[in-house]
């Protein structure tokens, strides 16, 4: 495996691939690779020819008061990782490589980028999101794209500038990955001291608790949300938001009926974590799962979001 710094580089391997029409997967991270990341990894590996994992951590989707400066960077770790799951190539850009001097460009995605964590971290992220995934697909090219339910805002969010820039990607959201105590794995978990990692199960618990109530015929979602929130507060733990959306629009629903997105976010210790479930209410006869969920090749990029 070989770790690449600029996008000419990448390019220049990517090239021959493209023109042989070997499938490329391209697998976007943070790094601090951990079990979830992997598992997308080894989906990208089992389906396409080439494997291109970048990590780059991104400036532009973090606030002012938000962790850039702390946000775990092993790259040595990484690229050990990346390999060991079957990345061909690890594409990892300075800042300058990415945004270089005059960069102005930003992709707004409003709409889905409003609700839930948007409406916590401010608009900006998901610009900062999309327009470095933007970029990262017009560095690459690859065939496929590699996402995280866990970050099911994001997905939606990639999903609709894919569809709505014509961005010739299928999308892969591939289920979270837990450890465990249910915790979802995710880099910002390094944070957790030993106390606060037993806390952290809270989100679990909270999801499990407002899927138990709706199994039991619950159809209020903020009756449903605060089944949840009670099963947070035992772990006292306060979630920013515990909400259920609607899967694809992330719109608050009135009434639970087929699928829906129960999504939390809560602050434990230093960490901010988040976590989802999707799931669809017994007694009605549920419409096809929405596209968001899960994605599989062969899915056009099509304007269904
Ligand atoms: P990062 O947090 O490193 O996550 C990279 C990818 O791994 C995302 O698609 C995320 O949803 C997925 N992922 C993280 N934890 C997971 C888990 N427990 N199970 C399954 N998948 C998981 O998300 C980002 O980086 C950035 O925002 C990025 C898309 C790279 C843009 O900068």
């Amino acid at each position: 495996m070989r770790t690449l710094r600029f996008t000419a580089e990448l390019r220049a391997q990517l090239t021959p691939a493209r023109r042989a029409q070997r499938r490329i997967g391209l697998v976007p991270t943070m790094g601090a690779l951990h079990d979830g990341h992997v598992s997308l990894i080894e989906r990208a590996r089992s389906e396409c020819d080439v494997v291109v994992v970048s990590v780059f951590v991104n400036p532009s989707q973090f606030g002012p008061e938000e962790d850039l400066a702390a946000y775990p960077r092993d790259e040595a770790a990484d690229a050990e990782r990346a390999r060991a799951a079957g990345a061909d190539l690890l594409f990892a850009p300075t800042v300058a490589e990415v945004y270089p001097p005059g960069f102005c460009t930003s992709i707004q995605v409003p709409g889905v980028s409003e609700a839930l964590c948007g409406a916590v971290r401010g608009a900006t992220h998901f610009q900062g999101v999309a327009t470095v995934v933007v970029k990262l697909l017009n560095m690459a090219g690859p065939d496929v794209l590699y996402l995280g339910q866990k970050d099911a805002q994001q997905a939606a969010v990639i999903r609709r500038v894919v569809c709505d820039l014509d961005i010739p990607v299928d999308i892969v959201v591939c289920p979270i990955v837990r450890a465990a105590d249910g915790l979802a794995l995710s880099s910002r978990n390094a944070y957790l001291h030993p106390r606060e990692r037993r806390r952290a199960v809270a989100l679990r618990d909270g999801l499990d608790a407002t899927e138990r109530a709706i199994a039991a015929g619950e159809r209020d979602p903020l009756a449903a949300a605060d089944a949840g929130r009670a099963a947070m507060a035992a772990h006292d733990v306060e979630p920013e938001y515990l909400e259920i959306v609607s899967p694809d629009s992330l719109v608050a629903v009135g009434v639970i009926e087929g699928h829906v997105l129960i999504a939390t976010a809560a602050r434990v210790g230093g960490a901010r974590l988040i976590d989802n479930a999707l799931v669809s209410s017994p007694q009605s006869s549920p419409p096809p799962l929405p596209s968001a969920f899960p994605l599989q090749i062969g899915d056009s990029p099509t304007c269904s979001v």
